[in-house]
């Protein structure tokens, strides 16, 4: 395994161009293959057991034919229903990395949170993930999980910053269980778009966690302790999807702040 060899990154869209944004700006010399499984999209209501499916073959394409040397799950209903799949499948080959815990660390290293809110598709808040990883590591925090099932489509769709999602995300966030909260995780690789929206709704009095530059920080910390960054002398990205639309393409401009050529890969 060559230190030049690409890191591997997938979500069920192009949702997770959030989280390879944030790599490319942490992780400069690095190049990556990413892949959007959007003729599965979205995968926020299917069950467990089909998205393992999906995330396994994802996998064994980012491995077996890209040769990466590192898998990153840049989606959090992917994490929350396969990262074990993963985990034990490819034990011992690659880092695989999923979007939950780098955050739990995050959220329960931070002392002055009290009372957390999740907002995140159903698969994810239905898996209890969140819930049981923060229950166990801190038990004294309070948390709340809402699904948060339109945000996902809604930001997709282009609709974020205007009174489209000004509505939607006033709907969702003025729910009672989210009252008292100090700290909102976005567990949706889609809601760093909405960040600043959501910002606004608290009135800054919340502090939101994103975990786009989390994951990024917590793959360099891997890389850089394996020795395992590159130089950047080869650096080349490729983004392959399983369903191409020029309305995808499009939309990447929004995710990764500028527009990429997606390849179609049907696997
Ligand atoms: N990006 C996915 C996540 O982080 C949500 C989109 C979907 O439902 O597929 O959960």
């Amino acid at each position: 395994m060559s230190n030049h060899n690409p890191i591997g990154i997938f979500d069920s869209g192009i949702g997770g161009l959030t989280v390879a944004s944030a790599i490319k700006r942490a992780l400069p010399n690095e190049s990556i293959v990413y892949y959007g499984d959007t003729a599965h999209l979205p995968y926020g209501d299917k069950s467990k057991e089909l998205i393992a499916q999906y995330a396994v073959s994802i996998t064994d394409f980012l491995l077996k034919e890209k040769n990466c040397k590192a898998i990153v799950i840049a989606c959090n209903t992917a994490s929350a229903a396969a990262y074990e799949t993963l985990r034990d499948s490819y034990k011992g080959t690659v880092p695989v990395i999923n979007v939950i815990d780098p955050m739990i660390e995050e959220v329960i290293s931070d002392d002055a949170l009290s009372n957390v809110g999740i907002i995140a598709t159903k698969t994810t808040v239905n898996s209890g993930v969140y819930q049981e990883k923060l229950s166990r590591r801190k038990p004294k925090l309070e948390y709340h999980a809402l699904a948060t099932p339109l945000l996902a489509s809604m930001i997709e769709e282009g609709f974020y910053n205007n009174t489209i999602s000004e509505a939607v995300l006033k709907e969702y966030l003025s729910d009672s269980s989210l009252k008292d909260i100090n700290g909102l995780v976005l567990a949706c690789t889609h809601y760093p778009l909405i960040k600043k929206e959501i910002d606004r709704f608290f009135h800054g009095k919340v502090k939101i966690f994103d975990s786009a530059e989390v994951v990024a920080r917590k793959l360099k910390w891997i890389l850089e302790k394996e020795h395992m960054t590159s130089d950047g002398a080869m650096a080349e990205d490729h983004f392959y999807v399983s369903d191409y639309t020029a309305a995808f393409e499009a939309a990447t401009r929004i995710f990764f702040a500028r527009e990429v050529k997606l390849e179609l890969c049907k696997l």
